[in-house]
């Protein structure tokens, strides 16, 4: 039988680290606030000239190649998450890949936003199993700071999305030990206005951007935080029981929970319900903020970076968001 293991793991964040301090500039809003709503203490933004979407994925998957004892050129599939391409098409997975010197590699470009990363996992584990593909590189990519309403009126969504990239090897192994056990997708759509960005649709009687589509918002991140909030308290501890039950394990057997880094009090209220020490659950999003598609890749390297993944650890990481989407993916590490 063949497995799908993460071989290697990387993540890049720009150098422009914005505080919430710094926010203060812009809009009407506290660092107390920020703090006790969110957790977020700072964010990072790209640099204009520096940084695009692409190269943060590039930088990030470079350093899961070589972790992994690979070279670029034994990818043999990228699959590339992002709700934030360069371009409004093709994907940033197409410019990665001509980054890397991949020319003639295969590129699935997905979004599924918040839940990007473990979509984009689960794809790639099924090539593996199915023996299609050996060695798949994933990355979670995002520059969200462009997209921002950094005035007061947009200030409850201002303030929790950062920039930031990640990217892990997905290896074909047989051994049952160290493997991805199994991920699980969700959807529904009856909730896609709740997190949304309206403009640029195609379904519009004009292509170009009228100043109404600016002035409604269009252009903006639109959410209904307390609705995101509300399904996500219900669908994170949903779906990691689901992973647990399709796998024979409990809660306690987790050896560290990562949560899509959206809310600090989403993670910490999902570590009540499932009744987990605050040391089995990983939290970044001091330091990040929500990098939505990059979240779990980024917090996934920086676990395994500070020693808190190791040979044989259960591993569980969650999503939850935009579409509404959520989703799970179980480590045997
Ligand atoms: O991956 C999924 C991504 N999204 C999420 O996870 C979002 C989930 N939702 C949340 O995390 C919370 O809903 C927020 C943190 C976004 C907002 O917290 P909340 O407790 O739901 O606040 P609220 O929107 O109900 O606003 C409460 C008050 C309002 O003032 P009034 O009407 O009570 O006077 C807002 O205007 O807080 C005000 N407010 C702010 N004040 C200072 C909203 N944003 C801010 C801000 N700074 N940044």
């Amino acid at each position: 039988m063949t497995y799908s293991t993460i071989a290697g793991l990387g993540f890049y964040v720009p150098e422009n680290v914005v505080t919430n301090q710094d926010l203060t500039q812009y809009m009407e809003t506290s660092d107390a606030w920020i703090r006790e709503r969110t957790g977020i203490e700072q964010r990072r933004y790209f640099t204009y000239g520096k940084d695009t979407n692409a190269s943060m994925a590039t930088a990030a998957s470079r350093m899961a190649i070589d972790r992994a004892g690979l070279q670029p050129s034994d990818i043999q599939l990228i699959v590339y998450a992002t709700t934030t391409p360069d371009y409004y098409f093709p994907g940033s997975g197409f410019l990665m890949q001509r980054e890397l010197g991949l020319e003639g590699v295969g590129v699935i470009d997905i979004r599924n936003q918040c839940s990007g990363f473990i979509y984009a996992l689960s794809i790639a584990d099924q090539f593996i199993k199915t023996g299609m593909y050996k060695t798949v590189l994933v990355v979670g990519s995002e520059i969200q700071s462009t997209w921002l309403n950094k005035s007061t009126e947009g200030r409850n969504v201002a303030v929790i999305f950062g920039d930031g990239a990640g990217a892990a090897v997905l290896q074909a192994t047989d051994d049952p030990e160290h493997r991805l056990l199994s991920t699980h997708l969700h959807a529904d759509g009856r909730y896609a206005e709740e997190l949304y960005v309206r403009e640029p649709g195609s379904s519009r009687p004009t292509r170009a951007a009228t100043k109404e589509m600016v002035d409604e918002g269009g252009f903006d991140v639109s959410m209904n935080g307390s609705a995101v909030l509300k399904h996500a308290l219900t669908r994170f501890p949903e779906v990691i029981q689901e992973a647990l039950q399709a796998n024979g394990y409990q809660p306690e057997d987790i050896s560290l929970l990562i949560p899509h880094q959206a809310n600090l009090r989403i993670s910490e209220n999902v570590r009540q319900q499932l009744n987990l020490p605050p040391e089995r659950v990983f939290n970044n999003i001091q330091r990040y903020g929500n990098t939505t598609a990059a979240s779990l890749p980024i917090a996934l390297t920086e676990a395994w970076e500070q020693g808190r993944i190791r040979s044989g650890d259960l591993i569980c990481l969650a999503a939850f968001g935009s579409g509404f989407t959520w989703a799970s993916a179980l480590i045997k590490y």
